[in-house]
């Protein structure tokens, strides 16, 4: 990576300002149903405490507009943070305010101090110049380690850089190397799996990755606008009836690139969204009407778990069956299985977050792969090639 990082700088005596991506799933109660991103953050906020920096840590939670929500409160993040880091988290209770202030003029040297969400104040996504000048104040170094969020350039994220020295943490590091070495220097064959209900979520991935892949396995709702592009009957499948000459085009872009694209063999049908709905499975050139897509079938688990044992590095984004419905995650397993054995025989395995990484986890399959992006849209626009405001304003080495 050409970015500096915290091991490049000096904390001693220093206040870390840190932009961490707290943004975590929390259920109706407010208790946090996955804390995988504070885990995430970890390497970072304990390497910054044991070189005894004043950490002070900023962080969004949800889409608050603007507006102060306890909803949306940090509350729960700072408290599961202070478990694993076994000691306290102050959280202030504003964001720039006279509780923030007094919150960090009160620290001592190895201290953690959290603002309340950032996104509780308008101009954060804004990125606004006054706000971020506000943020600056806290530290004297800028640590971003949010990957979640690099691909916002919101204050906390981007804006903040421009009046502190800006260092990327372990897990921003961890991400570009991973998923850049992946991309850039690829062992081969190099396979992507891309799945997900709309192909216009996925042109740029599919755009960036047919210069580089060998084969491009196609799964899920976007399946059916490419079958509709090929002339086929999809019966009441998701269509998206604007992309058929884009995926055209991606499919002649492909076989021009000499990039192996795959579709699905067969596909399970079902007449509605539910667990109980009445089944069906058939070739994919034979989808009748009045039934809909919703997995990939037997053949396609087999085949494409064929070509997966060949990989030698495999990025997956987006789950090619309605996992979430017990009846539809077939494939979705199956593809899951077919990556473990792909790291099993010394491959690499990337999951680029969002749905497909929470499919992983659900599988309790996490710790099989080589590396799960803590980001959705930011990996999602990695991948896409594009670049990302929150890495941009990091010192270059
Ligand atoms: C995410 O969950 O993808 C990040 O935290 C970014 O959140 P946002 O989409 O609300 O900006």
């Amino acid at each position: 990576m050409n970015k500096k990082t915290i091991e490049d700088i000096c904390f001693c005596s220093k206040r870390a300002l840190v932009r961490v991506d707290f943004n975590i799933p929390q259920d109706e109660e407010g208790n946090i149903t996955d804390d995988t991103r504070i885990r995430a953050a970890l390497p970072t906020i304990n390497y910054l405490l044991e070189k005894n920096a004043k950490v002070i840590l900023m962080s969004h939670l949800g889409r608050p507009k603007g507006k102060v929500n306890m909803k949306y409160s940090l509350k729960p993040a700072a408290e599961r943070l202070s478990q694993y880091i076994g000691k306290p988290v102050t959280l202030a209770e504003d964001v720039v305010g006279e509780s923030a202030k007094a919150c960090v003029e009160a620290m001592n040297f190895g201290d953690v101090v959290m603002l309340e969400n950032v996104r509780f104040d308008p101009r954060e996504e804004a990125n606004d110049p006054e706000f971020a000048k506000e943020l600056a104040q806290f530290g004297d170094i800028f640590v971003s380690d949010a990957f979640g969020t690099v691909h916002r350039a919101h204050a906390s994220t981007a804006g903040v850089a421009q009046y502190l020295p800006a260092v990327a943490g372990f897990l921003i590091k961890k991400e570009l190397e991973i998923m850049g070495n992946a991309l850039e220097n690829p062992a081969r064959p190099f396979v992507a799996m891309l799945g997900g209900k709309k192909v216009s979520d996925k042109i740029g991935v599919i755009e960036n990755l047919i210069n580089k892949v060998d084969i491009l396995i196609i799964g899920g709702g976007m399946s059916y606008t490419f079958f509709k592009a090929m002339g086929r009957n999809i019966g009441n499948s998701i269509l998206e009836a604007d992309k058929l000459d884009l995926a055209k085009s991606l499919m002649a872009k492909a076989e021009e690139k000499g990039v192996k694209m795959y579709f699905p063999l067969d596909i399970v049908l079902g007449k509605d969204y539910s667990n109980d709905t009445e089944t069906l499975i058939v070739d994919s050139d034979k989808i009748p009407d009045d039934w809909e897509g919703f997995d990939i079938g037997p053949k396609t688990r087999e085949f494409y778990t064929n070509v997966l044992a060949d990989a030698k590095t495999v990025v997956w984004n987006g789950p090619v069956g309605v996992f979430e419905l017990p009846i539809f995650s077939n494939g979705t397993k199956a593809i899951a299985m077919a990556m473990t054995k792909v790291v099993e025989n010394g491959g690499i395995t990337i999951i680029g977050g969002g749905d497909s990484a929470a499919a992983v986890e659900q599988m309790g399959l996490a710790d099989k792969m080589t590396h799960i992006s803590t980001g959705g849209g930011a990996s999602l626009e990695f991948l896409e090639g594009k670049t990302l405001p929150g890495i941009a304003v990091l010192a270059d080495k």
